[in-house]
């Protein structure tokens, strides 16, 4: 048996747990640096924090220019503002794309140098300014996670710092702060998380020895992500649906929440896979949000990877209230997860985000270069393999890979 976990040293949950801010922040200094975006003038939740920090006797001073999918250029602008103003530690207040935003400028902070110097794994050389993690929307996870992606315009692709440094000291994971999301937002953001948590319990397995989670940040499947795993996906399957329909429904919001958090847990140790990998050139061609590539590739790979990790898959439709055999229940996985992701509005295929044909070979050979996502895959995926996704999802025909063989 192996496992490995990894994670803020506070997690707090629940409803009303936004209140503790201003005390937990003043524990680590008293000048505090928000990273955040305009949401923060208008949402008055929001707002609310602000007068906390100030009530609990911090100086504060805000970075309010987070753009979603994060574009390098707006940690470089808050960074600016940060350095003048020193602060002791930051706080990531919104979605992804903030609290990912608080990460880097922790870094760049901390250690010299463009954060180009940082892309990739373990290249974070030590402790970073300690960052307190606030999510408003429940699906990256990124509050507990040991990675922060950007968009670089000197590359193709949105590239990953990923270093356990990373990890913010802090998580507040409040489902009230989710009330306001539009359902779109849920759906694409809820979707993200559910496909963190079957990428990670489909991960592959290696084989166990000291040195792994030491060489690798991202380990695969293990004992410890398997149970969180299980529990997002419990959350997820049976809340997303109701919190996307009725979105002041707090207990469907809660378990959402809970199932983006524990998704996040499992995969900031186990890793993605070939979703992840295959979506990075796909949202560069179409321009679409992160959550809304890897959920419309999760059936086509479930289905790809079935005859490798079949107890997985059956453990899942098992999870979604399917029954039968190990050999049925792993058959209807990819069903189920495809029915709940068309329930939300999630698009069934590839070509409805604006993917086109002739991107196909570019798709395939972008995706290959992902290596460390392409090796976490249960299944080895070589150029055939990768195509075989990619063709099916394009068009949305998932029977085309329940004859592939490899
Ligand atoms: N670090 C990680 O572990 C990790 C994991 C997965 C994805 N990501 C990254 O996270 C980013 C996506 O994050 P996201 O999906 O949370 O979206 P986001 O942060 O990009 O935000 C999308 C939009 O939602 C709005 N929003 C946020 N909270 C809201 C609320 N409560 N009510 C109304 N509107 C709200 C934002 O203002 C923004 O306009 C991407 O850059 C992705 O690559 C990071």
């Amino acid at each position: 048996m192996f496992g490995v976990m990894r994670s803020p040293r506070t997690i707090l949950f629940g409803a009303g747990q936004r209140r503790a801010l201003g005390p937990v922040v003043r524990s680590f200094g008293s000048r505090v640096f928000i990273c955040s975006d305009q949401r923060i003038d208008s949402d008055p939740l929001l707002a609310e924090l602000v007068d906390q920090l100030q009530g609990a006797g911090l100086v504060v001073e805000a970075f309010k220019g987070v753009q979603p999918e994060l574009p390098l250029s707006c940690v470089v602008e808050a960074e600016v503002l940060a350095r003048q103003f020193a602060p002791d530690a930051i706080v990531g207040l919104g979605g992804g794309s903030c609290l990912d935003t608080a990460k880097l400028l922790a870094l760049s902070l901390a250690y010299p140098g463009p954060l180009s110097d940082y892309y990739g794994e373990f290249k974070v050389p030590g402790a970073t300014l300690p960052v307190i993690a606030l999510p408003t929307t429940a699906g990256t996870g990124s509050e507990v996670t040991p990675v922060a992606v950007l968009g670089d315009p000197a590359r193709q692709m949105k590239i990953g710092i990923s270093s356990p440094h990373l990890i913010p000291r802090v998580a507040i994971c409040d489902p009230e702060l989710t009330l306001s999301c539009p359902p779109g937002l849920t759906a694409i953001a809820g979707a993200d998380a559910l496909t963190h948590a079957i990428e990670a319990f489909m991960a592959a397995r290696r084989p166990p020895s000291y040195a792994l989670a030491l060489e690798h940040v991202f380990v695969g499947k293990n004992r410890l992500s398997d149970g969180f795993a299980r529990q997002a996906i419990a959350a997820l399957a049976a809340n997303l649906k109701r919190a996307v329909e009725d979105g002041a429904d707090l207990e469907a919001r809660e378990e959402v929440m809970f199932g983006a958090l524990a998704a996040a847990l499992a995969f900031g140790v186990a890793g993605t896979a070939a979703a992840h990998a295959i979506q990075y050139p796909v949202g560069a061609l179409t321009h679409t949000a992160h959550g809304i590539g890897v959920a419309a590739l999760m059936p086509y790979v479930m289905e790809f990877n079935r005859s490798a990790v079949q107890a997985e898959a059956a453990e899942i439709a098992h999870i979604f209230d399917r029954t039968g055999s190990e050999e049925d229940l792993a058959a209807a996985a990819s069903g189920a997860v495809a029915d709940l992701l068309m329930a939300i509005g999630i698009p069934s295929n590839l070509a409805a985000l604006g993917l086109t044909e002739d991107h196909q070979d570019w798709v395939a050979e972008q995706a290959l270069l992902a290596t460390r996502l392409i090796k976490n895959n249960p299944r080895p995926l070589d150029r055939r393999g990768v195509s075989a996704i990619v063709a099916a999802a394009l068009h949305g025909d998932l029977h085309q890979l329940k004859s592939y063989d490899s």
